[in-house]
């Protein structure tokens, strides 16, 4: 797993943006299944592939999406459904074909044929090639809260208390909006992507990053997980690092530092 560490949450957004920009641009040949999340955290790098994409540097048109997550029970039009938040801040803007755009369907009548037809369609399409996500507060990845089954697939399922109060922010500060379920792709659905980039940034994410990074592979912290893929990144700023050990964060450190190095010889 590589830790890259920038300054601030800007930094850490337009490295990551670059990086997928990359991985997508060197993929011409055919598409490119990209996992999604919502959130604050990835809003930053949407910005920055609208900017790209509109100055011709980045195109859409060879990548197809999945998202992580959708709320139960809100509309593709309820300002705070997750379809509604990726239309907004990145599908509207850019040259995607909307065929190519997969979002769970919170309202469908069979929920749980619903996640079914998710995961075969991810399977269809050949299986996710790099998928981009943000971590709760209490280390969960999508909604898979904690004591989820580190090999689950796309389900129902019912969020905590303390991710509820944290969503409450886009529901009027009212916890009582904040719908109790959701469906999410589970954790061996993001387990099973050939590579992993979680955006990591601030202090409210430290304590659940300490135990991500430097304690042991465990359902209670499901992003966790990440020790176990080969081909991991966590890309976070300087306060997100504040509860890892000096020695941690130097040694995260050198390793990128020693990679720009080799890349430059
Ligand atoms: C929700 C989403 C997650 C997201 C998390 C963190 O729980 N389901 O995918 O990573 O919020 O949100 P934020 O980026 O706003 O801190």
């Amino acid at each position: 797993m590589r830790l890259v560490i920038h300054q601030n949450h800007e930094k850490a957004s337009l490295w990551a943006a670059g990086y997928i920009a990359d991985r997508i641009n060197s993929c011409k040949d055919k598409p490119f299944i990209l996992g999604l999340p919502t959130g604050s955290s990835p809003l930053a790098i949407y910005k920055e592939f609208i900017r790209m994409n509109k100055e011709g540097k980045l195109s859409f048109k060879n990548v197809r999406t999945f998202n992580m997550d959708e709320y139960i029970g809100l509309s593709a039009n309820h300002q705070q459904s997750y379809r509604y938040f990726m239309m907004e801040n990145l599908f509207k803007h850019i040259d995607i074909d909307p065929k190519h755009i997969h979002i769970p369907d919170g309202t469908a009548s069979d929920l749980e044929k619903e996640c079914r037809l998710y995961e075969e369609a991810i399977t269809a399409e050949g299986g996710i090639e790099l998928f981009l996500g943000g971590m709760g507060t209490d280390g969960h990845i999508a909604f898979n809260e904690p004591g989820s089954s580190l090999s689950s697939r796309t389900r129902i399922k019912t969020l905590t208390e303390e991710t509820r109060a944290v969503n409450a922010r886009f529901f009027d500060g009212d916890v009582s909006k904040v719908p109790a379920t959701a469906l999410t792709v589970g954790v061996g659905t993001v387990m099973a992507a050939r590579e992993i980039v979680i955006i990591v940034t601030g202090r409210n994410k430290a304590r659940a990053l300490k135990a991500v990074v430097e304690e042991g592979v465990n359902h209670m912290w499901t992003l966790s997980c990440l020790q176990m893929h080969q081909r991991a990144i966590i890309v976070c700023d300087d306060e997100a690092t504040e509860e890892l050990k000096v020695g941690t964060v130097k040694y995260f450190k050198d390793i990128e530092r020693e990679a720009i190095k080799q890349q430059g010889t």
